[in-house]
């Protein structure tokens, strides 16, 4: 049986880079749920539709086909057969991911190709209804967070590395919030802690203490050596 291991958790809690670096540790399999919303959302974008038409994305979901591999231990994510990774990160995305995936259809789009993965590898699988709703039983579960002007510094400053000072703290930290609650009030598998989580708080380690906060978790549900 493959090994299991769900890390959920607000936006910008720097879910995918610790999940990403405790999977390699781990010599697991990364599995970036959120990537696969994003390329359905982007498949929604280029079909010109608005993030607040939900019966026409529940629609039109289905003519996107998203598919994952890997390349050199990197997650590819395909479209209709075209790798998108490098699409995928813009804002307008970013809105759109959100909006979609609070529609039922989408939702039902990805979930076995996730399940799928978890069921054939051991997988480090980061999302927002994982340990909930798609590996309910998962052995390990963590809900991986920190606080919102934490989460909101430490995007400004991933955006000023990039050169791109358009946005100050506080636009950045209004999107955060805005995003966190509607990924927490929709109707169908909302942003949740799952009862069996461990809450891991990371405000205040740095990427190789959260990594290794994660890897202590999973060592003491002797789920690894
Ligand atoms: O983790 P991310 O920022 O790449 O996710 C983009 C959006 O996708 C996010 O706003 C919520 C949604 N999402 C989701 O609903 N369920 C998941 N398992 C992963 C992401």
């Amino acid at each position: 049986m493959s090994i299991n291991i769900a890390i959920d958790g607000p936006a910008g809690a720097g879910k995918s880079t610790v999940a990403r670096r405790a999977a390699e540790k781990l010599g697991f399999v990364y599995v970036d749920t959120g990537a696969m919303y994003r390329a359905i959302a982007l498949y929604l974008i280029r079909q010109g539709v608005k993030p607040e038409e939900k019966e026409v994305i529940a629609g039109r979901c289905a003519g996107a086909d998203v598919s994952i591999t890997y390349q050199n231990g990197e997650q590819v994510v395909s479209l209709n057969g075209e790798n998108v990774n490098g699409l995928i990160r813009t804002d307008e995305v970013t809105r759109m991911s959100s909006a979609a995936s609070a529609v039922p259809e989408v939702r039902a789009r990805l979930l076995d190709l996730q399940r799928g993965l978890a069921a054939k590898n051991n997988v480090l699988m980061d999302g927002r209804d994982i340990g909930t709703c798609i590996l309910p039983d998962a052995q390990v579960k963590i809900f991986l967070t920190a606080s919102t002007a934490v989460r909101a510094k430490r995007r400004y400053d991933e955006l000023a590395a990039k050169g791109d000072a358009a946005e100050t703290l506080e636009s950045v930290e209004a999107k955060i919030m805005k995003r966190d609650e509607d990924d927490r009030n929709r109707e169908i598998s909302p942003l949740r802690e799952a009862p069996d989580a461990v809450h891991l708080d990371t405000s205040d380690m740095n990427i190789e203490e959260a990594v290794e906060a994660v890897l202590s978790i999973c060592r003491e549900k002797g789920c690894i050596g």
